[in-house]
């Protein structure tokens, strides 16, 4: 499928990556390239060679947020009666294969809560992370009061949903909303790195470990520790755990057939 405001590629025959390119906009969010991240996404889970995904965008933005010129105009009806940006967001909430966020420069209002809803961010050195919404006289729609706190607890989330400010890496790295902070220039590499590694773990495995991790933040700590224990039991099903364990006592590299 041809996109016009993402380009969509594959790395290693395992990886998929789709880098946001929206430039004059900073990547802005529109519904067309919402519509086409959606569509991407879906394309890459149905892909049964694909093991993992990155979403990334330009050196100065991963996205900018919510497209502003498009939104100023819209009515509560416009917004409400449209699903306003959302649909496309239960899409990416549906995406069981692992999807990394690759951040380099602004990830702001939607584009800090598309970079939140990866399963983890690694981030370039010249990122900058906010939910400015209040300078425009609304809040984060997307689930940045939400994920944000969990991600970096109360204080800082307030601090940065109502002052609008932004933090950089370090700050973000430090806070706990991204796994890793590396030179702008390694930013692609070690995300490659880190998707491949994944894409080549048996597939099981990885789609249990993800919807674990989720499950913490769905549940209390007995039902999401029970919830774990059963996957885990069931992974003892799998060609992969003979395989991955065979591999370990045989000292050999494990051959994963994501079985
Ligand atoms: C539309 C945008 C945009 C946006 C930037 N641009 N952000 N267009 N929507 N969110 C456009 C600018 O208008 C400009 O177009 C071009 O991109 C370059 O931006 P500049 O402002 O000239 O660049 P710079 O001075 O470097 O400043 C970068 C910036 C600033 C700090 C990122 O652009 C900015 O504050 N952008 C808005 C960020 C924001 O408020 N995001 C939250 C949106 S609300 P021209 O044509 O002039 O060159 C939101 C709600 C989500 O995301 C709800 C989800 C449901």
């Amino acid at each position: 499928m041809a996109y016009q405001f993402i380009d969509v590629r594959t790395e290693g025959e395992v990886v998929g990556v789709i880098t946001l390119n929206r430039p004059k906009a900073l990547n802005a969010l529109s519904n067309d390239l919402m519509d086409e991240l959606g569509a991407a996404l879906r394309a890459f889970e149905a892909d049964e060679r694909i093991g993992c995904m990155i979403i990334t965008g330009s050196e100065k933005a991963f996205a900018a947020g919510a497209d502003i010129a498009v939104m100023a105009k819209y009515s509560f009806a416009d917004a409400y009666g449209g699903d306003f940006i959302t649909r496309n967001w239960e899409v990416i909430r549906s995406i069981r294969k692992p999807v990394i966020a690759a951040v380099s420069g602004f990830a702001l209002g939607g584009g800090c809560e598309l970079a939140m809803m990866c399963d983890f961010i690694i981030a370039a050195d010249n990122a900058k992370f906010g939910q400015p919404e209040i300078k425009l006289g609304v809040i984060p729609g997307a689930g940045g009061t939400q994920r944000l706190p969990r991600a970096v607890g109360k204080s800082k989330a307030m601090d940065l949903a109502l002052t609008g400010r932004m933090m950089n890496a370090e700050e973000a790295e430090r806070a706990g909303l991204v796994s890793r902070v590396v030179p702008y220039d390694k930013l692609m590499d070690e995300t490659l790195g880190a998707a491949l590694q994944i894409a080549n773990f048996g597939r099981l495995a990885v789609l249990a470990a993800k919807e674990s991790v989720n499950r913490a933040f769905e549940s209390g700590l007995s039902d999401g520790v029970m919830f774990e224990r059963r996957l885990f039991h069931s992974l003892f099903a799998t060609a992969d755990q003979k395989e991955g364990m065979d591999a370990f006592l045989g000292k050999r590299e494990a051959k994963f057939t994501h079985r």
